[in-house]
């Protein structure tokens, strides 16, 4: 059997951990797996159905009518639920918040993390979340925790949403940033944490490209130490 390469990359949201590795996988002709998308289909699915994101009797039942798969049209992740391509619908705050709030019932990890697995047994990939080092790939080649300082990544966001010509306060972004990190790093299952064998990158002072050098410096190394 061919070995199969994985990368891992995990960090808080808004860290440029998609940009990142979409652009280290397109590099290195990997597949790229953006496991946000995953947990934000989910989401939607809880929300179309009206669910609490505390109500975990209900979210571990809707988990069963849930499924969730990925489809890549000329390399680009689509992210479908039940049949239907919702990559276009998940990117509001409203569905990463629901997220973040409904990602830490087990239900909803064990179905995801399970698919997540499978990915990567297959294929050389490039995967991106809060708990791939840790939990999903515990064995990967290369393990990324990539972060940067909240008011960094509130700028970033705040830019982004001004070019799309939307009005917003950046200190009610780094609030929700802020939030968000609590969150994510202080749920009971599989926490956003740095695993003991990532390499610690900070983006707040590195740009979009040095981060990418770095990464890809980094995995030639290890390949070479085989
Ligand atoms: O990366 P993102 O903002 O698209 O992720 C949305 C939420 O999904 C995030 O706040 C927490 C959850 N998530 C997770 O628990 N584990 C992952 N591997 C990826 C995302």
């Amino acid at each position: 059997m061919t070995k199969v390469y994985n990368i891992a990359i995990d960090g808080p949201a808004g860290a440029g951990k998609s940009t990142i590795a979409r652009a280290a996988a397109s590099k290195l002709n990997f597949v790229y797996v953006d496991t946000g998308a995953m947990y934000r289909a989910m989401a939607l699915h809880f929300l179309r159905k009206g669910i609490s994101p505390q109500d975990e009797a209900a979210i571990s039942e809707a988990v069963k009518t849930a499924d969730v798969t990925l489809a890549y049209e000329n390399g680009v992740q689509q992210v479908i639920l039940n049949g239907e391509n919702v990559s276009g619908l998940i990117r509001s705050e409203e569905v990463g918040a629901m997220a973040s709030a409904t990602s830490v019932h087990l239900p909803v990890r064990e179905k995801l993390v399970e698919l997540q697995k499978g990915l990567a047994a297959r294929e050389n990939v490039i995967m991106d979340g809060r708990d791939i080092g840790t939990c999903v790939l515990p064995d990967a080649d290369l393990k990324i925790y990539l972060t940067a300082s909240s008011r960094v990544r509130a700028e970033r966001r705040y830019l982004e949403l001004k070019e799309k010509g939307q009005d917003c306060s950046l200190e009610e972004i780094e609030k929700d940033i802020i939030k968000r990190d609590h969150q994510d790093m202080n749920r009971e299952h599989s926490p956003l944490k740095q695993a003991e064998d990532a390499v610690l990158l900070d983006s707040s002072e590195m740009s979009a490209r040095e981060v990418i050098e770095r990464i890809l410096m980094l995995f030639e190394e290890r390949k070479l130490e085989e």
